[in-house]
């Protein structure tokens, strides 16, 4: 047979193949997002993450060391607050010795070096398990959220995050707390927006390790329709004009082409979080012996760094960690 173009010639061997390969993921593009519980000496797994613990500060503060020691050095850190704490405010969420600035004290002491991202919600503290405050109609309130979210991201920063998470999807809110943080000279704490939040599924595991699920209604009037890639684009041009350091589209996997539209649009590193449902979706047929759980894992974040991530959240992190040792 006469064929002049032979691309299995390019993959003939390891050595070409590696060659050849253009995109790679690598231990420095992961954030490992971490779940906290109160206590100490303590910790659980969550149910629907198989691997994936809430730990209490003494616990997660080993944690982290074992992650530094692999390589992970970016930390998205997620509190599990006891029912009595929350009310209608979140008033916990600024709580100066509450369980999450504390604990982000003790990491930033013991190891000045981990990069900590915060998350600036309502819902892991509120009564409601909205993200933001619900009037007696059931409306989530944008303007009167952000004072809300402006407090808790300072109290964030004050306790030394080094990079601020909104990840509530109101209107405005990085440009208010991108100002709030100016004012009071946080001019270094960086913003890392949730910029396309879809009103997903796949965050049902993740609100079980939070035991933060909306108590009423769903999430639809703040969190992007999936239908919507356009839309996206929306939101990325205000999280541009007010400040963001970083763009996020999450989920990952079912959002590519979101992730693709975002990194040929902005000039600003795009993040994906790759989050628990995808995590839980992989762990579960490995568990069944339906796919190999390792090899879904590489080419899962593969594809999300093909996409145009830079930055990829994920639950793997650690287990990508171990096996590229
Ligand atoms: C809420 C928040 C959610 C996640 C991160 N922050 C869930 C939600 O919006 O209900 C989901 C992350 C995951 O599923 O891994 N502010």
């Amino acid at each position: 047979m006469e064929l002049s173009r032979r691309p299995r010639r390019n993959r003939k061997s390891q050595t070409i193949r590696n060659l050849v390969r253009e995109h790679s993921v690598s231990v420095d593009d992961l954030v490992f997002p971490m779940f906290l519980i109160p206590g100490n000496n303590t910790k659980n797994e969550v149910a629907s993450m198989p691997g994936i613990f809430r730990f209490s500060t003494d616990l997660l503060l080993k944690e982290i060391d074992t992650c530094m020691s692999l390589g992970i050095k970016a930390f998205a850190l997620f509190p599990n607050i006891p029912e009595e704490l929350k009310d209608a405010r979140a008033s916990e969420s600024w709580n100066d010795k509450g369980l999450y600035l504390n604990t982000i004290r003790s990491i930033k002491k013991e190891f000045p070096e981990a990069c900590i991202i915060s998350d600036v919600a309502m819902d892991p503290y509120s009564t409601t398990g909205h993200d933001g405050l619900v009037d007696a109609n059931g409306t989530i309130l944008n303007d009167e959220t952000l004072e809300v979210l402006g407090k808790m991201a300072l109290a964030q920063a004050r306790a030394g995050a080094d990079i601020i998470g909104p990840s509530d999807m109101m209107d405005g809110r990085v440009g208010y707390i991108r100002s709030l943080l100016d004012d009071e000279e946080f001019t270094d704490v960086s913003i890392m927006s949730y910029t396309a939040k879809y009103a997903s599924a796949f965050y049902g595991p993740f609100r079980d390790a939070l035991n933060s699920a909306p108590k009423f209604g769903d999430k639809k009037t703040y969190q992007m329709d999936p239908a919507n890639v356009t839309e996206a684009l929306v939101e990325g041009e205000l999280d541009v004009l007010e400040g963001a350091d970083f763009l996020m589209v999450k989920p990952a996997l079912p959002y590519l082409d979101v992730i693709k539209t975002l990194y040929d649009e902005f000039d600003l590193p795009i993040a994906a979080y790759n989050v628990s449902g995808e995590y839980a979706m992989i762990k579960a047929a490995a568990q069944n012996g339906w796919l190999d759980g390792e090899k879904a894992m590489q080419e899962t974040l593969l594809s999300i760094k093909r996409s145009g991530a830079k930055i990829i959240l994920s639950y793997f992190a650690k287990e990508f960690a171990l096996l590229s040792r």
